[in-house]
């Protein structure tokens, strides 16, 4: 089978991520490739902020000041969880979609536009050997968070892509039975 297509039928994302993660060389033709994304009038609405090293510790900082005001009754335990949350892998994307006004481009598209390039971004991750887990959790996908990133009111937090190399064990890729989804109008 052509290796496109491979990549695209074993890419899985692992629960444990540890390093190495791409190079700066590698990182470019992973943002390159989620810049491909369909783009309705070409808004550029994605952006991307690469966590690592010392960026993890800020990150954490940044979920657990959230959580402690945001979430009522918050536990200690909690609150530990978030804290350690970042450290699952050795680099983050946060990923946003910068939300412009347009008169035939809703919010909605340009966020589905930020999605697109997510998956080409684990698609390249998953062709260069390495792999990224999607995760929203309370710390995306609302009005809050933006502003403890130090982002705008219009920059929303559609998730978190972890990244690093696959360890432990490896998950077995579902075997679909694409006539449960697909129905056919002839
Ligand atoms: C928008 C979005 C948000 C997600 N958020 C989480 C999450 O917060 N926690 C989680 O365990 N999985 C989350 N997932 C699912 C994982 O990224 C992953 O797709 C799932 O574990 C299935 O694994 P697979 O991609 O190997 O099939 C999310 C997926 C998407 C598309």
């Amino acid at each position: 089978m052509n290796e496109a297509l491979k990549n695209i039928l074993n890419r899985n994302s692992p629960r444990e991520l540890s390093k190495p993660h791409p190079s700066k060389e590698e990182m470019e033709i992973v943002y390159q490739a989620a810049l491909r994304a369909p783009d309705h009038a070409w808004q550029r609405p994605s952006r991307f902020i690469q966590v690592t090293g010392q960026g993890l510790e800020k990150l954490s900082a940044v979920f657990v000041d959230y959580a402690k005001e945001n979430i009522e009754g918050v536990s200690d335990a909690t609150l530990q969880k978030y804290k350690e949350a970042p450290f699952r892998a050795p680099m983050i994307i946060i990923l946003i979609s910068e939300i412009k006004i347009h008169p035939k481009v809703p919010e909605i598209e340009q966020m589905l536009s930020t999605a697109a390039a997510a998956e080409n971004i684990l698609l390249a991750l998953n062709a260069l050997n390495f792999a990224g887990m999607w995760r929203t959790g309370v710390f995306a996908l609302n009005e809050k968070i933006q502003k403890y990133l130090k982002l705008n009111d219009n920059q929303k937090v559609i998730g978190y892509l972890y990244v690093g190399t696959a360890s432990g064990k490896q998950k077995k890729i579902p075997e679909m039975n694409t006539s449960e989804f697909v129905t056919e109008w002839i």
